[in-house]
Parts: C-alpha cells; structure tokens; sequence
C-alpha cells in the first residue's frame, strides 16, 4: 500500500547551478574607502565592491539554461520575427489579452500607454503608484492618486494582503472625478507599499467599481506571479487551485496591463503593454515605431523575446514560487530574531527594515536608513536602498520634514543568492542590535534638484 509523503519543512532552491559568478570580498579597509569616496551613497559605488546586491530585484534575476538555449535560436528579422510570435503567443496564454506590445522596459510601457491616454488636468487613481509611474503621470501634468488600505501604511499590521485598495475611498474618488480619470490601475505586488499582494476579491471589488464608473482598469502586473502564490497561499478558497489560473482570473478583470518583465519575466531587460480590445492599438503602435521600434520587437532584441516567452512559463512553476516567497520571509524572520525590526508580513520580492524602530537615537534629519544602509555596506558588503528621509524627506521654511517611514529595502534577485548566503548575512548581523548606540546619523553634503537619492553625497555626523 502507498502512502503520501509527510510534507517537508525545508523549502530548497528548485533548480541546480550551472554557471556560476564570484562574490566579491573585500576588507573592512577596503569598504570604508569604497563608501567614502561615493559619498556614504551606495548607488555611487562599483558592483564589483559589492558582495551582497539586494539593491533592487529588476533585472538582476538568474536566467536558466533553457533561457540561455532560446537566446540562441532567436529570429533577429526586423519584422514579423518568429521570436516575436512565440514572445505573443506566450503572453496571451499566460494573460488572456489579445494584443501585445513589446517595449523594453516597464517605464517605457508606462510612457506610451500614458502618453496616448492622458490629458492635463486629469487623475489616475492606484492602490500604490510605483515612482516611474508617479512620474510619467505627473509629467503629463496630471495627478498620480494613492488608495491603499490603511493598514498597508502600518509596517507592524500583519494583515494578509495590505496592497488592497480601499474600495470605499476608490467608489468615492471615481464618483467625484469620474470626467476627469481616464483610466485606473492597481499595482501587483504593491512595491511602494513594501511588495504587498492584493487579493482576488479586493481586485474583482475594484475592476466592479471602476466598470461602473465607465473607466478602463489597468494592472501594474510586474510581480504578477508572486502576487498569484500570494493568493494561492493566504485567499480563502484559492489554495487548490494554480498560480497559472490564479493569474488568469487576475488579468480577467482588467482592461490591459503594463508588464515590467525585468521582475516576474526572469530577464535582464523587457516589458509589455497587453490589452483586451484593439480601442488604443493605432495610436499607441505608431507612437512604439517613433521611440522603441517596430510592433514585432518594440526596443528589445529577439533573443530577449525569447528569453522572456521561457520566463513567463518558468515564473508559474509552483515549486519557484514557494521558494521565492521563502526566501524573503526566511530572511525577515531571521533578522526580527536578531532584534532588527521588519516590515511584516514579509512581501514577495524584498524586506524592508524599520530603521526608525531599530536606531531611535538618530532623528530624520540624521537620515537613519541611510546611516543603516552605509553600516550593511561597512559589515558584509550589503548593497541596499534607503526608502525614507534621504529619498523623500524635506526642507520647507528652513525646517526638516522627514518621510512618514525610514525603511532600508532588501530586494532580493531571483534565483541567485542561496539560504547559505542568508546564513551568512545573518550571522555577520547578530551583533547590529547590541551595538546600535554606536551608529552614527548622516548629513547631506551635496543635493541635485531631482530624484536625489540617486547621486546625493553625504558624510557621517
Ligand atoms: N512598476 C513597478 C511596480 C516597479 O516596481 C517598477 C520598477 C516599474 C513599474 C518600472 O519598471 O524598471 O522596468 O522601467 N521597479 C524597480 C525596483 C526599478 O527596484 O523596484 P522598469
């Protein structure tokens, strides 16, 4: 007689390695010098000085080997490619829209879908828009508008899908405004609210408002796939059922979705407009030709179509998505039992440290999540992002705002850094809590007029 297994309880990478890369290690010597002729601004340092990147999960994912194959057999004609049709056909049997537009990156997407869409004067309202989004909107003279749930603002709420939108505020808003909101969208995961999921419902809840309101709905889908195991995981009712169809009813209920494919397309460049109905498809094919390309390439190479038509059906592998979502909630958990406080529950693709909670002794105008960011650097080479007074923060009347939070965001690559690395990373910062008295505040040495966290230059207090 055959019995089922017991389940196990180690979640293991599901693939082996093929080709590999070297860590960088550098001395302790070695890291001072690096951060202090970058200004204490880790986006100014050399990957190469680094030994950890979890500076962003776009574009950074390991590809596999059937990637690698696909590249090879890639059609690089200019028009009607075998590749773009393979790139297609994936698409719409992942999504269930029926046109696709190639475009080399998520921003690039936004851009066009935005620039033949928007009007001055006009809003679009988003559980959370992503910052490139926020721009493209706003550069069009028109207004980017927030709704998330309450409880997605809160780091220690450890309610399940904190990306929802707040239905109530979204009603309200598409009634007040309706003339002047041309479409609606919502972002899965939502990134700006620390890679969050929205549920199914809360998604079938907005795609019922915003049909009633007469307004096409478009989904922010990058992290579609982790959002889908999300669903899988914590939605009553879904955890029978397959990421795959899981993401089919997702894209069910929208109008289109924009695609950076740098995320959940496991490539290193890509992305996509898809949409149900041919309405825009003139307009925004012929605005493709002038800046990105052809419509059968659209700013990509056929060998990243390729690339992307195999990621697209990886990325569904239900043995990938567990593990993916493990990962970061493996390295949350491990850093909440070494005192380092963490937005909770993890998201999909990063984990945020609270460093507001965990250094209360250097105020905002110190930048904490900067001072955090330079001390991960300093340790083990960790390459992070700061998310707070150093990326939003303020001076007005000559007086400091700083940002509602001060996070240090840990995005983490696909499919390139083991459990063993986390070990490691975890063992170097059991002593961070201890000591953190000894962490000193930043100030600001030098300020561009825009988006300054990019190339800010800052020197310790
Ligand atoms: N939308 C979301 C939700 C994103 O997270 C990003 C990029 C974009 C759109 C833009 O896509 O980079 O391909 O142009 N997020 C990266 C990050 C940069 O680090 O979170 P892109």
């Amino acid at each position: 007689m055959s019995t089922t297994p017991p389940r196990r309880t180690t979640i293991i990478e599901p693939f082996k390695i093929k080709v590999v890369e070297p860590l960088a290690f550098r001395t302790p010597d070695q890291r001072e010098e690096n951060l202090r002729r970058a200004g204490y601004n880790l986006f100014l340092v050399p990957a190469e000085e680094v030994t950890f990147d979890f500076l962003t999960d776009s574009g950074t994912t390991a590809m596999s080997a059937a990637q690698w194959g696909a590249m090879m057999i890639a059609d690089e004609s200019y028009a009607g490619s075998r590749s773009f049709a393979r790139f297609e056909r994936v698409v719409k049997d992942v999504t269930g829209f029926s046109y696709v537009i190639p475009t080399h990156q998520g921003r690039a997407a936004e851009r066009l879908l935005f620039s033949v869409l928007l009007q001055p004067g006009m809003k679009v309202p988003s559980n959370n828009h992503f910052d490139t989004t926020r721009a493209n909107i706003e550069q069009l003279g028109c207004e980017a508008v927030d709704l998330v749930v309450a409880e997605g603002r809160d780091p220690r709420n450890r309610a399940p899908f904190k990306g929802n939108l707040d239905l109530e505020r979204l009603d309200r808003f598409c009634t007040e405004h309706r003339e002047r909101i041309p479409f609606g969208m919502a972002t899965i995961t939502n990134n700006t609210g620390g890679g969050q999921p929205v549920s199914l419902e809360n998604l079938r809840g907005a795609s019922a408002i915003y049909r009633k309101h007469g307004i096409p709905f478009f989904l922010d889908a990058c992290r579609f796939a982790e959002n889908s195991y999300f669903v899988k995981l914590r939605e009553p009712g879904q955890s029978e059922r397959s990421a795959r169809e899981i993401a089919r009813d997702t894209f069910a209920l929208a109008d289109g979705c924009l695609m950076s494919a740098k995320k959940d397309g496991l490539v290193n460049i890509g992305g996509f407009i898809a949409l149900r109905e041919d309405r825009w498809l003139d307009r925004l094919r012929s605005q493709l030709i002038l800046t990105e390309g052809f419509p059968t390439y659209g700013g990509l190479a056929a060998r990243d179509l390729e690339a992307l038509a195999v990621g697209l059906e990886e990325v569904l592998d239900e043995r990938y998505l567990e593990y993916r979502l493990a990962t970061a909630r493996y390295l949350a958990e491990g850093l909440e039992a070494i005192g380092i406080p963490t937005m909770q529950p993890p998201g999909g693709h990063a984990v945020y440290i609270d460093a507001k909670a965990l250094l209360p002794h250097i105020p905002p105008h110190e930048f904490p999540g900067q001072a955090l960011v330079c001390e991960l650097y300093r340790r083990d080479g960790i390459r992070t992002c700061e998310i707070g007074s150093a990326m939003f923060g303020k001076t007005v009347d000559g007086v400091f705002r700083g940002a509602a939070m001060e996070l240090v965001r840990l995005a983490i690559p696909r499919r390139s850094y083991t459990q063993s690395h986390f070990d490691y990373i975890l063992e170097g910062l059991t002593d961070l809590a201890p000591k953190r008295e000894s962490i000193r505040g930043m100030k600001l040495v030098f300020e561009p007029p825009y988006l300054r966290h990019f190339t800010a230059r800052f020197a310790p207090v």
